[in-house]
C-alpha cells in the first residue's frame, strides 16, 4: 500500500525568534534535521519510489535538499499568509491589533489576517493538492504548520473547529497509510 508522509520544515530562523511567516532559512538545528531526514525515509520505504513536494519557501526547499528523490515545488503549499502580521511575534500582534488577536482566538478557522488568509482560505487553495495527493503513489510533503494541519484533517476526517489546533510538531515525520475507511498513522521523531 502506498503512504503519504508529512513533515514540517526543519526549525527555521523565524521559529527560533518566535516570528510567524517570512521566508527565513533553517537554523543549525533545522539543518541537522535536513541532514538526518534521508536515512529516516530510506529506513522506512527501502528502495520504493517516492516524490517529494515542497512549497516555494526556502525553509521547505532546504529541508528537502539532501533527499535523493524527484522533487516538485508548489506555490499552493506556501504557509498561511499572515498579511500585515507577517514577520511579527504573537506578542507584537496582540499589542498592535488586540481586537484581531481576540477574534482569531474566538474563531481560529474563519479568522482572516488583514491582507492575508484564514484557515478556510487555505483549505480551498489546497483542493488541487489534495486531488493530486489522492492519485499519487508514495509522496512526502515537506510543508508548514497550518498547511499540514489542513492536509492532516482531510485524511483523518477531522472537524473544522479542531483543525487549527492539531499538533504537528517540528522534526517529526507523520506517515499516513490510507485504508478502505480512514488512514493508519505512524509518527517518527528525530531527537536532534
Ligand atoms: O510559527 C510558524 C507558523 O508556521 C507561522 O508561519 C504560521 O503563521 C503559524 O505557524 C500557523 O500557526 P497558528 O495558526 O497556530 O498561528
Amino acid at each position: 500500500p502506498r503512504s503519504i508522509f508529512f513533515s514540517r520544515h526543519g526549525e527555521s530562523q523565524f521559529n527560533v525568534e518566535g516570528k510567524i511567516g517570512g521566508d527565513s532559512g533553517l537554523s543549525e538545528r533545522g539543518l541537522r534535521y535536513a541532514t538526518a531526514l534521508p536515512d529516516l525515509i530510506k529506513d522506512n520505504i527501502g528502495d520504493a519510489s517516492l516524490t517529494v513536494w515542497t512549497s516555494t519557501l526556502k525553509r521547505t526547499i532546504q529541508t528537502a535538499q539532501d533527499l535523493p528523490y524527484t522533487k516538485l515545488t508548489w506555490k499552493s503549499l506556501d504557509e498561511l499568509d499572515a498579511g500585515v502580521c507577517d514577520g511579527m511575534t504573537y506578542e507584537e500582534i496582540e499589542l498592535a491589533y488586540p481586537e484581531d488577536f481576540a477574534n482569531r482566538d474566538d474563531d481560529k478557522f474563519n479568522y482572516r489576517y488583514r491582507g492575508g488568509e484564514s484557515y478556510r482560505d487555505v483549505v480551498l487553495r489546497l483542493e488541487p493538492i489534495i486531488m493530486e495527493l489522492e492519485r499519487q503513489e508514495n509522496v512526502l510533503v515537506v510543508g508548514h504548520q497550518a498547511i499540514l494541519r489542513c492536509l492532516y484533517a482531510y485524511f483523518h476526517n477531522l472537524p473544522q473547529d479542531d483543525l487549527p489546533y492539531i499538533k504537528i510538531p517540528l522534526h517529526t515525520v507523520i506517515k499516513l497509510t490510507p485504508k478502505a475507511y480512514g488512514c493508519d498513522e505512524e509518527r517518527y521523531t528525530l531527537p536532534i
